[in-house]
C-alpha cells in the first residue's frame, strides 16, 4: 500500500494506491473514516463490469456525454436520492467519470463532498489529481469546468484488470509523458510491468507539479508536453485518433524538434520513439498534412497572439517552455514524421 499525500491552498488530501480498495468498499470508507450518506457516479459500461448495490448516478459512457446535459441529469438524480451538502459523491470510472462527476460535485448545493475512484490508468495517473473538473461544449473540449479538490483519491490496481488494451496504451503515453518530464524510472520496462509501482511513480510526478502550480499558472504547463503537437493531430483526424495516439507521437515530436534546435543531446528522441513503439501506440503520421497540423496547432490557446510555444526538454527530467519556434523547424520534424 502507498499513501501520498498532496497539499492544495484549499487544504490537503491523501492518495490512496492499494489493490482490493474497491472490492471492499465499504471497508475501505470505514478505514479511512468516511461515514454517512454517498452516492456513486459511474458509466454504464462500469456498473455492468462492477454491478453497484448502493444508490448511484448513471451516465452514458463516452466523451461525447462529458456535457452540461448530463452534468443536469445528475442533478436531477441527487434530488431524487435526497442528497444534501453533507453526502459524499464518489467517482467511480476514467476521466470522464471523473471530470464530470467532480463538476456536478463542485456545483450541486454549491459544493458537495467528493471522492475519486479512477478507474482507468489515465485517470489513475493523471486526471484524478489535480482539482480540475468540467465537461466539453459543442465549441471546444473542457471549455466549462471548476477547481474542485478531492477528500480522497482511492486507487484500486486490481480494476485495471478489465481495462481495455486501448485504454491502457492511452494511458501509457501519459506515463511516458511523466517519466520524460521528470522521472527516468518510468521508462524503465521492469517498472513498466508492476502496475502499483507504475502507478505510484507517475502519480506522484503530477502531485509535485499540481502542488508548485496549484492554479495553472506557470510550471503546470510543463504537462503539455508532447500535447502541442497531439492536440493538432487529434483535431486534423477528427478525433479519429485517440488522445493517446496522438500524445504518443506528438512525444516523439517533441523529442524530435528539441534535437533539431539543439536543445538536447541527439539520441533522445530515438529514447522516445523506442518508448512509444513498445508500447504499441503509432510512431508515424503517415498521410498527415504537416501544413494542415501546423495551422491547428496555431489555434491553441496557449499560443499567444500566434506566437508559437512548446514544451520541449532539454534531457530527460529537464523540460523546458520555448517560444518563437521557426516554423519551418516544426515543418521539418513533422515531414521526418512522414516517413
Ligand atoms: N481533470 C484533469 O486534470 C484531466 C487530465 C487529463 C484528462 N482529463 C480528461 O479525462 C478524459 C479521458 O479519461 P479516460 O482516458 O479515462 O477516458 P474514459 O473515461 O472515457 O475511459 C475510457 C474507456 O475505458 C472504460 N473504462 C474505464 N475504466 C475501466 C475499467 N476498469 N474496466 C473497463 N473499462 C473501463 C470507460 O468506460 C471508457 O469506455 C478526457 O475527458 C480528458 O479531458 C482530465
Ligand atoms: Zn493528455
Amino acid at each position: 500500500m502507498a499513501i501520498l499525500p498532496v497539499m492544495t491552498p484549499e487544504g490537503s488530501y491523501s492518495i490512496v494506491i492499494e489493490r482490493g480498495l474497491w472490492s471492499d468498499f465499504q471497508g475501505t470508507c470505514a478505514r479511512f473514516g468516511l461515514h454517512g450518506q454517498q452516492v456513486i457516479v459511474t458509466n454504464t459500461t462500469l456498473q455492468r463490469l462492477y454491478p453497484l448495490t448502493q444508490p448511484f448516478g448513471l451516465m452514458l459512457d463516452g466523451e461525447r456525454y462529458k456535457t452540461l446535459n448530463t452534468v443536469e441529469m445528475l442533478y436531477t438524480d441527487f434530488a431524487a436520492l435526497g442528497v444534501d451538502r453533507k453526502t459524499r459523491v464518489i467517482a467511480f470510472g476514467g476521466g470522464v467519470v471523473g471530470d464530470t462527476a467532480g463538476f456536478a460535485a463542485a456545483t450541486y448545493l454549491r459544493g458537495l463532498p467528493f471522492v475519486q475512484v479512477p478507474t482507468s490508468l489515465l485517470a489513475m495517473v493523471d486526471s484524478s489529481v489535480g482539482g480540475k473538473v468540467g465537461v466539453d461544449l459543442p465549441q471546444g473540449k473542457n471549455l466549462v469546468g471548476a477547481f474542485k479538490q478531492p477528500e480522497w483519491v482511492f486507487i484500486d490496481p486490481d480494476l485495471l484488470q478489465t481495462l481495455p488494451p486501448k485504454e491502457w496504451r492511452g494511458g501509457m503515453a501519459e506515463v511516458i509523458k511523466h517519466g520524460l518530464l521528470a522521472d527516468a524510472r518510468l521508462l524503465d520496462p521492469q517498472i513498466q510491468q508492476d502496475p502499483e509501482m507504475l502507478i505510484s511513480l507517475a502519480i506522484a510526478v503530477k502531485i509535485a507539479v499540481v502542488q508548485r502550480d496549484p492554479y495553472e499558472q506557470g510550471e503546470r504547463a510543463h504537462l503539455n508536453l508532447g500535447h502541442t503537437f497531439g492536440h493538432a493531430i487529434e483535431l486534423v483526424t477528427g478525433y479519429q485518433w485517440t488522445h493517446g495516439e496522438a500524445v504518443g507521437v506528438g512525444l516523439i515530436a517533441a523529442a524530435r524538434l528539441s534535437e533539431l534546435l539543439g536543445l538536447c543531446e541527439a539520441g533522445l528522441a530515438q529514447i522516445v520513439y523506442d518508448q512509444i513503439e513498445t508500447i504499441g501506440l503509432p510512431t508515424r503520421i503517415t498521410g498527415l498534412d504537416p501544413e494542415r497540423i501546423y495551422a491547428a496547432m496555431a489555434t491553441d490557446k496557449k499560443w499567444l497572439q500566434g506566437r508559437s510555444r512548446f514544451v520541449l526538454l532539454r534531457g530527460i527530467a529537464q523540460p523546458i517552455i520555448v517560444e518563437e519556434v521557426a516554423k519551418s523547424a516544426v515543418i521539418e520534424v513533422l515531414k521526418d514524421l512522414q516517413a
